[in-house]
């Protein structure tokens, strides 16, 4: 398990495809004295993905890698993730699925925000489907990435309510909030076993 050494902050990448709202919200705990991490890469497999708009403002490095040539972008990010020394990714909303090579590179180092109470609803379309099988609740999970999708050992996770009324659009809203507690708390427990 990733361990904190010393007074500096382990340096994280953030990875992204599209809005960036949990991005947004792990810099900002990042700045904070209670964080472990300071995030000094934004990896975006999107060019137009608002996240790359605040890292921008918040002078963090940021790079945009499509993954067409998955084999050939990754060794691009792995290079770029040595170069700044980078010890913990944080994939928050990254739709490309990283294969098995890159991920035993970075054992034990990846973490994923999904938005399921794993290990249900695994993959895309959560909340849609949570609702059409009429769940009385769902939620958020952060877990460990592993080669196998969204099935890695879970570090935390968070039950939100399915109302009646609820939309799947209604429902990411509700949970993508609860998103933005839950992965700087777990980001906490895994390294000070709060
Ligand atoms: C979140 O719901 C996350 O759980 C999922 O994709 C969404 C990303 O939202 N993997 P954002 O880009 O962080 O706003």
């Amino acid at each position: 398990m990733i361990k904190f050494h010393g007074p500096d902050k382990l340096k994280t990448a953030v990875f992204i495809s599209g809005n960036g709202s949990n991005f947004k919200n792990l810099v900002k705990f990042s700045h904070s004295k209670a964080s472990p991490i300071k995030i000094n890469l934004l990896i975006s497999s999107n060019s137009k993905a608002k996240g790359l708009i605040y890292a921008r403002q918040k002078k963090i490095k940021r790079k945009i890698f499509k993954l067409k040539n998955k084999i050939k972008d990754e060794n691009k990010i792995l290079n770029q993730l040595d170069k700044s020394s980078i010890k913990l990714i944080c994939l928050a909303g990254f739709m490309v699925i990283l294969s098995q090579n890159f991920i035993k590179k970075f054992k034990g180092q990846i973490l994923n925000i999904h938005p399921s109470l794993l290990p249900k609803y695994k993959g895309l379309n959560t909340h849609k489907r949570a609702i059409e099988n009429n769940e009385k609740y769902s939620g958020c999970t952060v877990h460990l990435v592993t080669s196998k999708l969204d099935s890695g050992k879970i570090i935390l996770q968070k039950k939100v309510k399915i109302n009646k009324n609820d939309k799947p659009k209604t429902l990411a809203k509700k949970i993508l909030k609860q998103e933005h507690i839950l992965y700087p708390k777990a980001i906490k427990k895994i390294f000070f076993n709060l």
